[in-house]
């Protein structure tokens, strides 16, 4: 106790874990009354699911629709995740671009009640397990993974940073039918970056040119943005940018585990429209 060890960067609140560091518990509850606004502009993931990819694309739609000359000048720093004060985003001017790894069900309810616009980004569940243990390993942040059957163990049960995969799944599921709320997939935007760059635009209500399409969509791409990644994300750029792939959970998962996670996402997901959408 007291050194800082792995057993402390993980508490508990509400019956998730969540990092001490990351997001301590002073700005989970302060963020419990932080009040919305019907033009933040919002962006939820799953850790791993490709939130930074997301970020950056955002980042980009927003300078050019909006003539802000450097994307950098868009306060992607006021971040719910996060390291910043709840009380910092409440006096940050409109319009605000928001974006947090928590549960559907925890995100302040005056976000819902406003109807701001939702776009929560999400990949496969095998792909973003791999991830998470990458990054678990090279986070001082968080736990080390240990070994990856350790780590896969404790991803199935939920029992890892901003908790269960599946719970976060089930969560969306009840508001697909929500207009204010979109779900793109990390396999679309590898498949067509540029149609989910008009998708993502279209949603916020910004218009963009076909060129201005094509600029994002080349530097948004994994080798593009890992190549940026210093100066974007400091000595954590080859953290966030580690491989950019599907289809890596090929080299992680036994024939077992890959077989029972098709069962529990089969059990949990199966029928739903989310499901649908992750199915690998
Ligand atoms: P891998 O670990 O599989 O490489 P997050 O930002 O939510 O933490 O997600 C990180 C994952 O998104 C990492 O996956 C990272 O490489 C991937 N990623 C980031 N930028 C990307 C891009 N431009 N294209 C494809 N994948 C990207």
């Amino acid at each position: 106790r007291g050194t800082g060890g792995d057993e402390e960067k993980l508490y508990r609140y509400n019956g998730v874990l969540y990092s001490t560091l990351l997001s301590p518990e002073e700005h989970l509850k302060c963020l419990e009354k932080m009040q919305a606004r019907e033009d933040d502009i919002m962006l939820v993931a799953y850790p791993k699911c490709g939130f930074n990819w997301m970020v950056g694309v955002m980042r980009k739609i927003i300078a050019a629709a909006t003539g802000v000359k450097s994307e950098s000048k868009i306060p992607v720093g006021l971040n719910m995740v996060c390291c910043v004060h709840p009380q910092k985003v409440d006096e940050a001017p409109s319009p605000r671009f928001l974006g947090t790894h928590l549960h559907p069900n925890n995100i302040p309810a005056s976000f819902y009640e406003k109807k701001t616009k939702i776009l929560v980004v999400f990949r496969n569940p095998k792909d973003t397990m791999v991830s998470f243990y990458h990054f678990s390993n090279s986070n001082p942040a968080l736990p080390s993974a240990k070994s990856w059957d350790t780590f896969y163990s404790q991803f199935m049960s939920g029992e890892v940073a901003w908790g269960s995969y599946f719970d976060h799944a089930l969560g969306w599921e009840k508001k697909m039918d929500d207009p204010n709320v979109m779900v793109v997939t990390y396999e679309e935007m590898k498949q067509d970056l540029s149609e989910s760059i008009r998708k993502v635009s279209s949603f916020y209500g910004f218009s963009l040119t076909d060129a201005q399409v094509q600029q994002i969509a080349d530097a948004s791409t994994f080798k593009a943005m890992k190549e940026s990644s210093a100066s974007s994300h400091g000595n954590m750029g080859n953290v966030f940018f580690r491989k950019g792939e599907v289809g890596d959970w090929k080299n992680h998962f036994t024939p077992e585990q890959s077989r029972e996670m098709d069962e529990v996402f089969n059990k949990r997901l199966a029928g739903t429209k989310i499901g649908a959408k992750l199915n690998y």
